[in-house]
This record gives C-alpha cells, sequence and structure tokens, in this order.
C-alpha cells in the first residue's frame, strides 16, 4: 500500500488519472465490446446513439472560457459534429431525450470529463479499424473515430502536456479524478439504456 502511495506521489497528473480509473475504463472497454458494436450496421448505429449522447454531454465544456483558459485550443477539439455527421451519413434520427445528457458544473470535475473524452480518441484506433468491416471510414460513418490530422499519438501528447502544466491543489485533482470517473460511469450507464 505504501508502494502504491509513494508511486502515486511521483506520477504525473495524467498518470495519476490513468491510474485511478483504468478499472473504469476497462470496464468500459469490455461493456462495448460485448455488444459487438462491430458486427452489423444495427449495432453500430446504437453504438453511434451512445457517442453521440456522450459527445453531446460533453461539448459544452469545450466551449467554457474558463476551460478554454487551461486547455488553449479546447475549442477546436470536439468530436459532437463528426458524431452527428456520422449519423446523418446512416439516416439515423438524431433527436435525443435531454433527461439522457449529463450536465458537469464544477470546473475541476470538468478536467476529469475532458480527460476521458480526449483520451477516448486512443483507443478509438481500434474501434475505426473495426469500423473498415462494415465499410464505415473517415468520410463516411466512422468519422468520429478517425484519427486527429496531426496524429493520434502527438494530439494525445499535447493534451497530456496541458493535463499536467496544470499544477492543481491535492483538493482540485480530486475532484477531477472524480469526474473522470463519472464520466466513465456516465457512459456505462447510458450504454445499459440503449442495448
Ligand atoms: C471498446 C472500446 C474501447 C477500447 C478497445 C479502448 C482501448 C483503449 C486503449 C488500447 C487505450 C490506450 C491505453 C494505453 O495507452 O495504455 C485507451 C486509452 C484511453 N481510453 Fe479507451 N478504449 C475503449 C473505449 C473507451 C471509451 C468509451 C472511453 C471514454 C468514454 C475511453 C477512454 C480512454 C481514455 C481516457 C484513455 C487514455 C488513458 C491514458 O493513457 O490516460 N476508452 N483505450
Amino acid at each position: 500500500m505504501q508502494t502504491i502511495e509513494k508511486d502515486q506521489d511521483i506520477m504525473t497528473f495524467a498518470k495519476r488519472l490513468k491510474y485511478s480509473t483504468r478499472t473504469n475504463h476497462d470496464s468500459v472497454d469490455s461493456q462495448v465490446m460485448k455488444s459487438e458494436p462491430f458486427a452489423n450496421k444495427e449495432n453500430y448505429i446504437k453504438f453511434l446513439r451512445l457517442q453521440h449522447i456522450f459527445h453531446l454531454s460533453v461539448a459544452p465544456l469545450y466551449q467554457r472560457d474558463d476551460l478554454q483558459a487551461l486547455f488553449p485550443g479546447l475549442a477546436a477539439l470536439p468530436r459532437l459534429s463528426a458524431v452527428e455527421s456520422d449519423l446523418r451519413d446512416l439516416g439515423v434520427n438524431m433527436d435525443v431525450d435531454s433527461s439522457l445528457l449529463a450536465s458537469v458544473t464544477d470546473p475541476y470535475q470538468a478536467i476529469g470529463w475532458l480527460y476521458c473524452s480526449e483520451g477516448s480518441n486512443i483507443g478509438a484506433a481500434f474501434l475505426y479499424k473495426e469500423t473498415q468491416k462494415l465499410t464505415f471510414d473517415e468520410h463516411h460513418g466512422a468519422r468520429h473515430l478517425a484519427a486527429h490530422p496531426e496524429g493520434r499519438a502527438l494530439h494525445w501528447r499535447k493534451f497530456v502536456a496541458q493535463l499536467d502544466a496544470l499544477l492543481l491543489t491535492e483538493e482540485q485533482e480530486q475532484l477531477a479524478v472524480q469526474g473522470a470517473i463519472d464520466a466513465f460511469t456516465f457512459y456505462k450507464k447510458t450504454l445499459a439504456a440503449l442495448v
């Protein structure tokens, strides 16, 4: 136990976020795979609707002045419009019951939600490959899973550097970790409601 606490002390903030939410991530990953999102078009549409609800929930965070001040360039990152284009490509109705959406107000918790949203683009490399089996790609149906023009890894490293430059208090970090856990929990709850 002592070693774990020591390790956490010397980790960067981004590493602490990863470490503290690893089991949450892995549980989301396995639940998503269990829903067989790439087995056929119908399952993929359910996955798109899940992604839509998640990205609709986080989209307002990318527009907040307080968060843009902490993460320069934030306003250019959200993938909501790409998810909506994917839905349009597949002819899916985009109406969402607003009671299904999450609403995040605390700025430090919001950092955790942004971590979850931006990090999901890393695993999306694997998901994007799977969509090719359904003949979708960055121009049709799987736009929101495509890599950032500068490449997934570089894009993620830049975001991680911004996280590590934040210099939060212990209490603020704890709120951010809680926000990330809440984001994964929300994703899982939404998946269960849709499947
Ligand atoms: C089947 C679905 C998914 C798979 C297979 C998957 C897979 C992965 C993989 C392979 C990584 C890289 C891990 C590493 O570098 O150590 C990753 C990172 C990440 N994923 Fe996922 N992922 C999935 C879904 C999601 C979802 C739905 C979210 C968020 C809602 C998410 C959030 C993240 C985050 C935040 C990271 C960054 C971890 C870090 O380095 O701090 N993933 N994912």
